[in-house]
Order: structure tokens, then sequence, then C-alpha cells
């Protein structure tokens, strides 16, 4: 693969001579040049930025060094005086170089993008420092090379250098023969082999140190056991770390106190899991479908509203109010659809019944009669029924459970 870096600042990248990526240089596996962006400027200063055209705080990479950077190093060497060609054919893959503008603003660099360049024979990496290029240039560069913008992360560096010894280290380590046991690529954190989970925790000798010991089943010699026991150890660091990362079928709901922010998504949910209740009573008079949008977000300001979420999904909801001092009413319990029969509306009732407040002797709730999987639920966690009261609609069944004392 061949490699050129372009910054203000070449000796920032001096790094990239050790280690892995130093060996795969010198080994062929990796032709690497860094320039200095100061030899395609002219003037005295050696100017490479200016100030914001609008105003604004910060300054602004000028286009022209770029503009020469490129005609420099892109093989088909400078364009024609005149530069009417640009545009008049659509820059395609095997099209030279693929350039890299580093940039806070850019594609975040992931594991997946890092194997995709792997697989290029030329990337040209373009170093920001201020506040960012000119906008001409990637705009530019895109009628001449394929261009992508890079971030590598939700934070702000000074300058690009950093960013790019961080993709150039992520690449470098993945092109055949440059890291020496392959199968070390397969077993790492991210890695799409093992569904992008982070990696188990790994021990070495002594098996105890400062009081801690190695776990038993890496002894055992059981591979079997043992690849059972890294991949639970994977999915729990994951749940707990980066639970988005889980794929799907590993997710588990998670429940929390709703916010406003989960109004329209509840209200839409609500009426969704409440319309087989609809059907089964033969009326739509009821109370959660009637709820317009302004009232719930009125209940989510003045009682106890949890949600439950799988992933990004809004999947179930409960509510809590503190009535006549002694009672804790709970309420509106749904679970989407697709998601009943897993025991949510279970871990849902039990989350509202742990926020009684102190003083609260008892649990009430109410429920339609013909609500048979909802009573059902109710009877397993032991509200029993103590009357039935006539709606407008629909006759209800309404169930206490106690509280200890
Ligand atoms: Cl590529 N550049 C700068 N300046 N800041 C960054 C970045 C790049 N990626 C994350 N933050």
């Amino acid at each position: 693969m061949r490699l050129d870096i372009v910054s203000i600042f070449p000796d920032y990248l001096a790094p990239l001579g050790l280690s892995l990526v130093g060996k795969a240089t010198r080994t062929g596996i990796v032709e690497l040049a860094v320039h200095d962006l100061r030899q395609w400027t002219h003037d005295r200063h050696r100017t490479v930025d200016d100030t914001p055209y609008g105003g604004g705080a910060g300054m602004v990479m000028k286009p022209d060094p770029w503009g020469e950077a490129l005609d420099a190093l892109l093989p088909d060497g400078p364009e024609p005086s005149g530069a009417g060609d640009a545009g008049e054919r659509p820059v395609e893959e095997g099209d030279g170089p693929l350039l890299l503008v580093m940039t806070p603003s850019g594609t975040p660099f992931s594991q997946p993008l890092a194997q995709s360049l792997a697989a290029e024979r030329h990337l040209l990496i373009a170093c920001g420092r201020y506040e960012g290029f000119d906008a001409r240039v990637v705009e530019h560069a895109r009628t001449r090379v394929r261009v992508l913008e890079v971030s590598v992360g939700d934070y702000v560096l000074n300058g690009g250098e950093a960013a790019a010894l961080v993709v150039v280290e992520a690449v470098v380590r993945l092109l055949p023969g440059v890291v020496g046991n392959p199968e070390s690529l397969t077993e790492e954190s991210h890695a799409s082999a093992h569904d992008g989970l982070l990696e188990y925790p790994v021990y070495t000798k002594p098996p105890s140190w400062r009081g801690l010991d190695v776990p038993e089943v890496l002894f055992s010699g059981h591979h079997g056991r043992i690849a059972t026991w890294r991949r639970e150890q994977a999915v729990q660091r994951t749940r707990e770390r980066r639970p988005e990362l889980l794929p799907p079928a590993l997710q588990r709901p998670v429940v929390r106190p709703a916010v406003p922010a989960d109004a329209g998504e509840l209200w839409t949910v609500q009426r969704a899991a409440y319309l087989p209740e609809a059907r089964a009573h033969e009326t739509f008079d009821l109370p959660p479908l009637l709820e317009t949008l302004p009232e719930l977000v009125e209940a989510l300001a003045t009682s106890t509203v949890l949600v439950a979420r799988l992933g990004p999904r809004l999947v179930g909801s409960v509510r809590g109010e503190a009535v006549d001092g002694d009672v804790w009413y709970v309420g509106r319990l749904l679970v989407a659809p697709d998601q009943q029969g897993r025991g949510l509306g279970s871990a849902l009732l039990a989350a509202v019944e742990e926020l009684a407040p102190a003083g609260s002797r008892v649990l009430r709730l109410v429920t339609g009669v013909r609500s048979t999987a909802n009573l059902a639920l109710y009877a397993r966690r032991g509200y029993v029924e103590v009357g039935r009261q006539d709606h407008p609609a629909t006759p209800v069944v309404v169930l206490e459970k106690p509280l200890p004392a």
C-alpha cells in the first residue's frame, strides 16, 4: 500500500517509523511518504491559513497550497490549466488514490471502515489544522479523486495529525504480513467474526496476583467451556459498556424513568398496545386510547412514569401515582405487541411497585374484565380482586396487593 500524508507538522508523524507500522515500511508492505504542506506555498511567510469570510473565530486553511499538493501527489499530475474538465465524468473506484480528509465533521472512523481502507492501493491523507479547510479544497478534489472526510471521534483535536496516526495504525495492521498471528485479528474487540462484541478479559501468569485470581475455568483445559465463558464475558461487557453494539438478538430491555422526549413515542406505542383491549371490550372508549398527547405530556410531569427500551425502541411503559396517601395506584401498563409474552410486563410492574412512596399500604390497579392476559399477570404478581366498577364504556376489575408494612 502506498501512503502519502500531507501536514504542516510533518514531525508530528514521526511515530510512524516505530513499531509495526515502521516495520511494515522497512519490509516494503507499506510505502510511506510524509509531505510538508508549506513546500506548496510561495510567499515569504509560507502562509497556509487566512481569516474566514463572513467573520468568526479562528483561521481557515487556504485552498491554494492544498490544490498544489494534490497536483503534485496525484498520479495524473497537475490538471490542465483552465480546469474546464471538472465534472466531465464521475470519479469512480479504481481511479487512483483515495483522498482521506481528516476533519472532526467527517464520517466516524470504525473497524469496518479500516477494513475497507486496507483494500486500497493508495491512500492520500490530508491533515488540517485550525478551524478547517476552505470548503473548495474538498469540492474540487472530488472532481479528480474519490474523497472521504474522516473523523476519529466526537471530540476536537488541534489538528488531523493525531487522527491520521490512528487511521494509519488501524489500517496498516490489517495488511497481510503486518501482524504476526493473523488469528489475533479475528479475536479482538469489534471483530466481525464475533458479532462485533467487545473482547473478553484476558489473563497471563501468575495465577494469583495481589490477591486477585485468574478465573478457574481458564485452567480447565476444556476448550468448549472456555469458549462459552469467554462468549458470556464478551456479551456481559458489551451490555454494560456499549449496549448499542449488541446484536438485536442479545439485547435486553432497559427500564428507566420517562423523560419529556419520550412523550411522542410513548403515546404511539400506548395506542398500539391498547388496541387489542379495544377489540376485546368492543369499545374504543378506553382512557389509554382517548388520552391526548398533551395529556400524556402532563402525566409525565405529574406522575411517576417508567419506560422500557430495547436498544433504541420504546417497547413498554407503566405509571404510578399516589392517591389518598396510602395507596400506590399503578396504571397504563403496556408492552409493544411484538414484545409481549417475554416477561417485560412483569418486569415493569415489579419496577413501579418498588417506587411506591414510603407509607404506602397497598398497591391498586384497574383493568378491563376481559383483559385475560393482564389479569393472569396481575394474579401471578399477587394481586387479588377487591371489587368491580361499572365504567361508562366497559366494566372494570379493581385489584389490590398489600405492601409490607
Ligand atoms: Cl480527523 N481532526 C480534528 N482536528 N479533530 C478531530 C478529528 C480529526 N477527529 C476527531 N476529532
